[in-house]
């Protein structure tokens, strides 16, 4: 079973002379195939805690341990080489806004994922099996009809499904999801949460998710609120 844990975790910031601190000692625990939810006010500090569990800002102190059934790595303690490998090939990553490749197809949006840092020229088995997963994935997100479609062919929920796709391509051992619903109307972000909700489980990867939509907190595993980069519980207890 894979296990994420954000154990005492400081992210400052510079801000002219001074740092503003966007993480204050965060603790968290999530366990593979679960959801933890945070919740809390713009600017206190979600993106910033995504961020630093998929490894695209270093804390300042603290620890990341992501523990899988081949060990256990401290994603904070990576170099940038390891961190950027470590992305590509075990965490799925769903920003605020779906940042797709204009040029390629849903499909291709998908595929390109499987050829990024890949050295070796594909065998055409590989290739077809690649070709077949992204077939697969847009079929679970319910866009097996638009495969063939480009980013401006699409509506903005179709293109957040298929950011959702494409985190899930290469099997991740973690995923990270920021506002997954923030531009969809009330029946799509409810479809798209459905959907997130089942592929966690599928998957068993344990899943940060920032939202700010209430409607749907009853149906995570657990839920928090960042206040000023300080993580508590629904009720304002302190996470330690
Ligand atoms: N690259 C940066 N450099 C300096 N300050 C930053 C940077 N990114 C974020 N901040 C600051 O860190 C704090 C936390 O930002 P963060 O993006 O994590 O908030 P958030 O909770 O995701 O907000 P929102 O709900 O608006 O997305 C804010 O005060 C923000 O201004
Ligand atoms: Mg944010």
């Amino acid at each position: 079973m894979t296990t994420l844990t954000v154990d005492d975790v400081t992210l400052t910031y510079p801000d002219g002379s001074e740092r503003i601190t966007a993480l204050d000692s965060v603790n968290l625990r999530v366990d593979g195939g679960r959801i933890a939810a945070i919740t809390g006010p713009s600017g206190s500090g979600k993106s910033s805690l995504l961020a630093v569990t998929s490894t695209l800002l270093r804390p300042d102190s603290g620890r990341v341990l992501l523990e899988t059934c081949s060990g256990t790595v401290d994603l904070a303690g990576l170099n940038r080489r390891e961190a950027a490998t470590l992305r590509r090939e075990r965490i799925g990553m769903v920003f605020q806004q779906p940042n797709l490749i204009p040029a390629l197809t849903a499909a291709e949006q998908l595929e390109v994922m499987a050829h990024l840092g890949g050295r070796r020229s594909i065998t055409r088995r590989r290739s077809h099996e690649i070709r077949s997963r992204a077939r697969d994935l847009l079929d679970a997100v319910g866009l097996s009809a638009h495969e063939h479609k480009r980013p401006s062919q699409l509506s903005g929920g179709q293109r957040q499904r298929i950011d959702i796709a494409r985190a899930l391509m290469n099997d991740p051992a973690l995923l990270v999801i920021d506002e997954p619903t923030s531009a969809l109307d009330s029946e799509r972000g409810a479809a798209v949460m459905d959907l997130i909700l089942r592929i966690v489980r599928d998957h068993a990867a344990p899943t940060l998710l920032v939202t700010h939509d209430r409607a749907h907190l009853h149906r995570m595993d657990a839920v928090y609120r960042m206040v000023d980069g300080v993580l508590g519980t629904e009720t304002g207890e302190l996470v330690v």
